[in-house]
């Protein structure tokens, strides 16, 4: 039997900030959330300052940053505003979305080919400032070859249409959309990019992504946030380890 190495959890704790603004309230805690997942073995915390602060807040950000003892993935627009925000706090990673006002979610991946110079530029800084730089694209080859060409260190997949898919009951096109995605994980891997991936996944889906040889980190949110309404934040993070450990079992 052979074991894959084991897979890196960032947990996206978005979301119970999401349920703290709803009410305006100081509680649920997102920094409380963050603590209780390094304890449940997450390997990093992730969190989306969006333009319009609809989740995690600046003071967020500055609490992550003091409290944290695993790395901070900082998720962030491609604008001078958060360039700034980064740069100040310096966290171990920043992770480059797209970001439309309008949108639900983080819908698509960035279009780094569409706009190569721009961003070789707005990420030189935050990579010389010591951040590792993720850029949030479609398993598309030549959105990895942009990433490559840029200098991201590392490439996020967008996991989204798979798991839409696997939700709708379409399983032919689920296993196109998942083929693609494990030979796009090989492709940025063998150009040197550390290969992450995520959004949409859940305990129903994650095990057939989890088994890409070559990636590195899943990172999961609006899932584990739901699934803590039942069984608590700790067990639900829990069993999310348990079933990727499973799946790197071969
Ligand atoms: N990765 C990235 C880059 C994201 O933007 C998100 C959503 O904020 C996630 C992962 C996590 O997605 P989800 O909350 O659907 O698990």
């Amino acid at each position: 039997m052979e074991t894959l190495e084991k897979l890196r959890l960032g947990v996206n704790i978005d979301h119970v900030a999401t349920v703290r603004n709803a009410r305006g309230s100081e509680y649920p805690d997102p920094i409380r959330a963050a603590k209780i997942a390094e304890k449940a073995g997450a390997d990093g915390i992730t969190a989306h300052l969006r333009e319009d602060r609809r989740h995690i807040s600046d003071q967020d950000i500055e609490r992550l940053v003091e409290i944290l003892t695993v790395p901070l993935n900082f998720e962030m627009a491609a604008t001078q505003e958060m360039q700034k925000i980064a740069l100040r706090h310096k966290p171990h990673a920043v992770c480059i979305v797209p970001e439309k006002r309008e949108e639900r979610t983080t819908e698509g991946g960035l279009e780094v080919a569409r706009e190569e110079n721009r961003l070789a530029h707005f990420i030189a800084p935050l990579r010389e400032s010591g951040s590792r730089v993720s850029i949030f694209i479609a398993a598309d080859q030549k959105q990895i070859d942009a990433a490559n060409r840029i200098g991201a260190q590392v490439i996020e997949l967008h996991t989204g249409a798979y798991c839409d898919l696997h939700a709708e009951g379409r399983f032919e096109e689920r296993d196109v959309e998942l083929e693609r995605l494990c030979e796009m994980t090989a492709y940025a891997s063998s150009l040197g990019l550390e290969a992450h991936a995520g959004h949409g996944l859940t305990y129903d889906c994650v095990q057939p992504v989890a088994a890409f040889p070559e990636l590195v980190e899943l990172n999961i949110g609006h899932f584990l946030i739901s699934e803590a309404v039942f069984r608590g934040l700790g067990p639900a993070i829990e069993e999310m380890r348990r079933l990727m450990d499973e799946a790197r079992v071969a």
